[in-house]
């Protein structure tokens, strides 16, 4: 069964293809040379952030094209079903709000006779009033001392969110605090991460939306067992332990006291949860008003997606663009390159955000989808990617398109670096738009049996996002960006952005294998043969005495 979309957008699609047809021989040297006024028009602003896409390759024919196909896919109507609380997440029947979760005190949007931002704000205000406690040392650990190092333990949208906002506000963080992640189930995770610390300074949180994952229960149970061999007393957890999670019965049942638990409810996607109470280790970090300001950047963000129009929409121009480089120059991953170190777990954040949301071939009415669906994201800072994998982006045979970060400020100015860094940002995108010619590579002298493999072929297609600098508003406006963008993207190739059916089968076939691996005797197998095979290669090697 395939997804026969509607003749309107279906005709919008046809319009793409033919007009792609037209301009897939056309070079961005060309479309630059005979429209000198196309770097300052293909341009957008809005909240602090000025995307440049003049380097993607496209016209203003595309740009018409892409919004009608917006239009006709339904975008609009859409966004507005998702900021009215309605289920949009229509395989799991739930309402997808985290817009809800950084809409300003005395904001009301009532779904299902609740007034979910004065929930909300009920939550932030205890995770504030906890934050200010930790930060001041009021909060007393079980021996009495002040707190001075916190531990978030979860995984997926319950740390990546974490440990990127820690990342990339480290520069606003008390730096007299420690703060450490704990994600994998592999034990050297959580050994490193607490091998320097004091059990009796060290707080934990434990972080998980079900509180069912299994690596974040498991390495809570170390952590838990770690603090009591250390303090002598299981009464100790409680001053130890707090849990950020929608289920009380869970955390409770954990040993958690549940007045130390910090709520959120189902219509927040563990990918977009970093605002929710998931951020409390980001607000002890930064502290509540700089919390404030980076849900202040979000909403703002929110807005202006809610609000602008779509040819000056900054996500939908993104997403857009994005569908454009999926689907018809066929472009199977994208790079996403932060020329700023403390931006350095964004693309890990953003291949969760991105890949669990559009990763999908199914649509929501449950056809197969019509389109390539989500790409690939990955990325590493700039400039240390253009010493390892730019080669490949600039003369390899696969396209990659690229966005590329910067900010015009450096948090910390030191000489010519900065200038340095940004230098490299507008000299990637120019050369991989324009590259280098046969005859320029002749004309600067090369020897001629090199000029073939200097020659740089161009036409590739990079967006770059500037700030002025990175403030924990400034963070809040970019994530929204990416969230709305790939709402854009989910929606036009109508899939269920929200759910992540996907990665359900290998926790399952997991929880299988577990059993096999740690029974003593032989257990009988009955998996295909390679599984039989490695199970029995493991246990041999896992048995055989130390040499
Ligand atoms: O397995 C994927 C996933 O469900 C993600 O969507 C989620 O962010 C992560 O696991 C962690 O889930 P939880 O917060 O419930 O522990």
């Amino acid at each position: 069964m395939t997804h026969e979309p509607s003749p309107r957008r279906q005709a919008a699609w046809d319009a793409l293809e033919a007009h792609f047809a037209e301009l897939a021989p056309r070079h961005l040297r060309e479309l630059f040379a005979e429209d000198p006024g196309r770097g300052r028009r293909l341009r957008a602003e809005a909240e602090g952030l000025y995307l440049d896409y003049s380097k993607n390759r496209i016209t203003d024919e595309t740009i018409r094209l892409l919004m009608i196909l917006a239009h006709e896919s339904g975008l609009a109507e859409r966004r507005d079903r998702m900021f009215r609380g309605e289920h949009i997440n229509v395989s799991e029947d739930r309402a997808v709000l985290h817009v809800a979760l950084r809409m300003p005190q005395g904001a009301s949007l009532v779904v299902d006779g609740v007034d979910v931002v004065r929930e909300v704000h009920k939550v932030l205000d205890q995770m504030s009033a906890f934050a200010n406690q930790v930060r001041s040392g009021q909060w007393k650990g079980y021996t009495g001392k002040a707190i001075k190092n916190v531990v978030n333990v979860g995984i997926g949208g319950s740390d990546l969110g974490p440990v990127m906002a820690y990342e990339a506000l480290r520069h606003y963080s008390r730096r007299d605090l420690t703060f450490r992640f704990v994600s994998n189930v592999d034990a050297t995770d959580f050994v490193e991460a607490v091998r320097d610390l004091e059990a009796e300074e060290t707080l934990f949180i434990i972080s998980s939306k079900t509180f069912a994952t299994l690596e974040t229960i498991t390495n809570a149970q170390s952590a838990r067992a770690w603090l009591i061999e250390r303090l002598g007393d299981p009464a100790a957890v409680a001053r130890h332990f707090v849990a950020v999670s929608t289920s009380a019965e869970r955390v409770s049942a954990f040993g958690i006291d549940t007045a130390n638990m910090f709520g959120f409810w189902d219509w927040v996607g563990g990918r977009y949860s970093l605002d929710s109470a998931i951020g409390l280790s980001t607000m002890i970090a930064v502290g509540p008003e700089r919390f404030s300001e980076l849900l202040a950047g979000f909403h703002a963000m929110d807005e202006h997606f809610r609000t602008a129009p779509f040819e000056r929409n900054l996500p939908v121009l993104m997403g857009m663009l994005a569908v454009w480089n999926r689907d018809l120059l066929g472009c199977q991953t994208v790079g996403v390159m932060p020329y700023d170190q403390y931006l350095k777990r964004l693309p890990a954040y953003l291949q969760q955000l991105t890949m669990e949301s559009n990763g999908k071939h199914v649509s929501l009415d449950g056809t197969v989808v019509a389109r390539e669906t989500g790409p690939i994201y990955w990325g590493e800072p700039g400039t240390n990617g253009q010493h390892s994998f730019y080669q490949l982006i600039h003369q390899g045979t696969t396209i990659v398109p690229l966005d590329l970060i910067a900010f015009a400020k450096s948090l910390n100015p030191l000489g010519e670096h900065h200038d340095i860094l940004t230098s490299n940002v507008f000299a990637q995108a120019q050369a991989l738009a324009f590259g280098k010619t046969e005859e320029e590579v002749r004309g600067d002298g090369a020897p001629e049996h090199e000029v073939p493999h200097r020659v740089m072929e161009g036409n590739r297609p990079t967006n770059v996002l500037m700030g002025e600098m990175l403030t924990p508003r400034m963070l809040g406006s970019i994530i929204a960006l990416y969230e709305h963008s790939v709402f854009t993207q989910g929606t036009i190739w109508g899939v269920d952005s929200f759910d992540q059916w996907g990665v359900e089968l290998g926790k399952v076939l997991a929880a299988q294998i577990i059993p096999e691996l740690v029974a003593l005797d032989e257990p009988e197998l009955h998996h295909d043969s390679s599984t039989n095979a490695l199970i029995e290669q493991y246990r041999r090697l896992k048995g055989k005495e130390d040499a």
